[in-house]
This record gives structure tokens, C-alpha cells and sequence, in this order.
């Protein structure tokens, strides 16, 4: 908890947690989680894209690694929790076996990914892309908000672009990959259970629309001859509510709407926003981007504006392996807690690992289930629980093996 405490203050911002990928914050956690790694035993690495990664040995004559972490990086305004906490369950279970100079027949690699939320680029899963051999190359010319290049931004902070193909993981057959996460939903709160096995994670659509109509004076142009592009986005906006809230499961959220020129007394000519929609069915999910594209066009014609749609980012829905699931369920079982499958509406890098290796990924319990916000909390008794089951995970496991 204090480690996690510490890592907030790891920020771009003075008065809020915002660690993007490859920024000066993210460089003091790595130096944070560099120590707290070989404090538990491990040799650490950065790779190109910028993943920290601590090893920890298993016994000799087993070739076999398994696979924990979460990412390192945050949205704006971040709670503590969303990402770190994971990385802080699996170096809490490593140190555990290191006090107890214990080796199992695995080695351990825990990954600190680099960018999970997407929050600079825009697109997401950076970091697990890179391991699991996923990443698109193309995404290295996109720029940030300051014009910087992913390239750039890669190089700078010590990583080689053009060698982000050797990223890819090389370490033999991967045992599975485990990640643990705040549920960032209300279930297990309403439940009172502190832990819960994750059924299946949903996937998403990523669009940015841009709507273009004409900027003119806002003194003098008639109302009716007005192609106001933030009229027709406002309208848009509540489209996509409706369009969610009348469909079961659907959730679509515009988070990001910029007006030009931004000007008081000048007509909008032109928005662009973001469109996020998920569904924990593809299919569903898919033809609800189509309707809500449509409409978006309608909206467009009928006010005498156009409007371009371009896909930014889309990943379908991933069920979370039963085999490793189950390990994970009989962990909880056997520290004596009722074991709940639930499905995750927010996305991890677990869905980027299911390419790689098998994944399972155990939530724990955060109050309101508030996440994406200051106020993101989880309770010291609840991450002792998730260390314990993490670390009777492992033994399972061991045994198994
Ligand atoms: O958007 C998500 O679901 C995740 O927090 N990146
Ligand atoms: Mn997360
Ligand atoms: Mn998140």
C-alpha cells in the first residue's frame, strides 16, 4: 500500500496522478520498481518499448516461466491503484518466496507494462503488444499532443524503435500469464467478497470522428444558415447515450471532444471527438459502431455538415483460460473465500497475453467500484488477500508442476 502510495507521486502533473507511456514520471517508478525488484531477488530489464521486467529464477533444469504483471501507466488524473497494484501483488508474492530462499519448477517474470491506457498515442496495450509480438510498427509515427513521435518518445527514453520486434517474448513455453487488477466495478463490493476470478474481458472499438461544417460570425450569421459542427456533435453525443442506454450490455462513451477554432464569438467549424463502445459480444458490439457511425452521418446530412469516422483501436473479447482460471479459483477457495467468476468491462493486458499464453486474472475489491479517478481506493485486508491467493497460486501450480 505505502509502495503504491509512493509510486502516485510518480506524475506529470504536481496536483494529480497522469504517468504517460515513456514519460520523466514513469522514468522515477522505474526506478522505484527497479529496486523493489531486485530487493525481491530479481534481475530486472527494460525493453525497447519500454516494459520493466524482474526475473525470478526457478529451480534449476525447468525451462518453464510464468508470466505476471500489469502496466505502470495511468490515464489523466488517475487513482493510485489501477495498474500498480497488480505489479505490487506479484512482487509482493515474489519477495515471499525469495525471504524463504524458495524455488520453484518456473522461473517468475513480472512485467511493469509500459502503456495499458493509451493515454499519449491514443492506442493501447503498447507495452503487451511488444511482448507478445503484437506491436504495429506504423504506430511509431503517430505524435503526441506536443507533436512528439512514438519513435521519439521510444529512443528518448532509452528504448531503440527499430528493434521493438525483439521485444517479443523469447523465453520458451510461458506457463500462463496472471494479472491482478482492482475489479473498477461495484460487484464484489455488493457481493462482500474481497477477491474474484475473471470470467471473460470485454472487448472494445475505438473511433475518432470528425465533424466539419463552417466557422462563421456568430454575431451575424442567421441561425438558419448555420453548419455549426459542435450543434451537430452535441446531437451526436447524446445519440450515442441513447443509443447505449436502450441496448443491453452496451456501454459508449464520447471521453474526448475538441472545438475549432475555440473561439467565444465564432460558430464551431470543426470537432473531432472519441467514440469508445463495448460490448462483451463481438458481433453486438460491431453492428452498434455501424449504427452509431450512421447516425453520425445522418446527423451530419441533415444539417449540412460532413463528418469522417476513423477507426483508432479495436480488440475483441477474450475469455480468460479455464485451466489456469481454475488454479486461481481453488487458490481462493483454499484461503477460505467463496470464489466468484465475474466478467471485466474494462479492458487489461491480459487481452494483448491470451496471443501469447493462457491468462487468468484475479479482481480485488475496490470501494464503489470508482477507478479512472482520485478517488480509486482498495483496503489493506483485501490486498492481503489477493498476496495470499497470488502466492497460494503458485504453489498450486508448483505442484502441478
Ligand atoms: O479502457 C480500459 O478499459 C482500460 O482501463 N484501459
Ligand atoms: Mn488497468
Ligand atoms: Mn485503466
Amino acid at each position: 500500500m505505502q509502495r503504491c502510495e509512493v509510486l502516485s507521486r510518480c506524475s506529470e502533473e504536481s496536483d494529480r496522478l497522469t504517468r504517460p507511456f515513456a514519460s520523466d514520471a514513469m522514468r522515477r517508478a522505474h526506478k522505484l520498481v527497479t529496486k523493489w525488484m531486485r530487493d525481491a531477488g530479481m534481475a530486472v530489464r527494460r525493453d525497447n518499448v519500454g516494459n520493466l521486467i524482474g526475473r525470478f529464477e526457478g529451480a534449476a533444469g525447468h525451462d518453464v516461466t510464468l508470466l505476471l504483471g500489469s502496466h505502470l501507466d495511468s490515464v489523466r488524473d488517475a487513482g493510485k491503484y489501477d495498474g500498480p497494484l497488480g505489479v505490487m501483488v506479484g512482487l509482493e508474492a515474489v519477495q515471499r518466496l525469495h525471504n524463504r530462499k524458495l524455488r520453484l519448477p518456473f522461473a517468475i517474470e513480472l512485467v511493469a507494462f509500459a502503456d495499458e491506457e493509451g493515454l499519449r498515442y491514443g492506442t493501447s496495450y503498447l507495452g503487451s503488444r511488444a511482448l507478445a509480438g503484437a506491436f504495429d510498427p506504423k504506430d511509431l509515427d503517430l505524435a503526441d499532443a506536443q507533436g512528439v513521435t512514438m519513435a521519439n518518445a521510444v529512443s528518448t527514453f532509452g528504448g531503440n524503435p527499430e528493434r521493438l520486434a525483439e521485444d517479443r517474448w523469447s523465453g520458451g513455453r510461458p506457463l500462463g500469464y496472471c494479472e491482478v487488477h482492482i475489479e473498477q466495478g461495484p460487484v464484489l463490493e455488493a457481493r462482500g467478497l474481497p477477491v474474484g476470478v475473471v470470467s471473460t474481458i470485454t472487448g472494445f472499438s475505438r473511433s475518432s470522428l470528425t465533424f466539419t461544417g463552417k466557422a462563421a460570425h456568430a454575431g451575424t450569421m442567421p441561425m438558419d444558415r448555420r453548419q455549426d459542427a459542435l450543434a451537430a456533435a452535441a446531437e451526436f453525443v447524446l445519440a450515442v447515450e441513447a443509443e447505449a442506454r436502450a441496448t443491453d450490455g452496451l456501454v459508449a462513451t464520447v471521453g474526448q471532444l475538441a472545438v475549432s477554432p475555440g473561439a467565444v464569438n465564432v460558430v464551431p467549424g470543426g470537432v473531432v471527438l472519441s467514440l469508445d463502445v463495448r460490448h462483451s459480444v463481438d458481433v453486438v458490439r460491431v453492428e452498434h459502431v455501424r449504427r452509431l457511425l450512421q447516425g453520425a452521418q445522418d446527423i451530419a446530412t441533415r444539417r449540412g455538415l460532413s463528418v469522417h469516422s476513423q477507426p483508432v483501436d479495436e480488440e475483441d473479447s477474450v475469455a480468460c483460460s479455464p485451466r489456469l482460471t481454475s488454479v486461481l479459483a481453488r487458490a481462493v477457495r483454499d484461503l477460505g473465500h467463496p470464489t466468484l467468476e465475474l466478467p471485466s468491462g474494462a479492458g487489461h493486458d491480459a487481452v494483448v497475453m491470451s496471443r501469447l499464453t493462457d491468462v487468468a486474472m484475479l479482481f480485488v475489491r475496490c470501494k464503489g467500484g470508482i477507478s479512472h479517478h482520485p478517488a480509486e481506493s482498495v483496503t489493506e485486508d483485501d490486498v492481503a488477500v489477493a498476496i495470499d491467493v497470488l502466492s497460494k497460486f503458485l504453489e498450486l501450480l508448483a505442484s502441478d508442476q
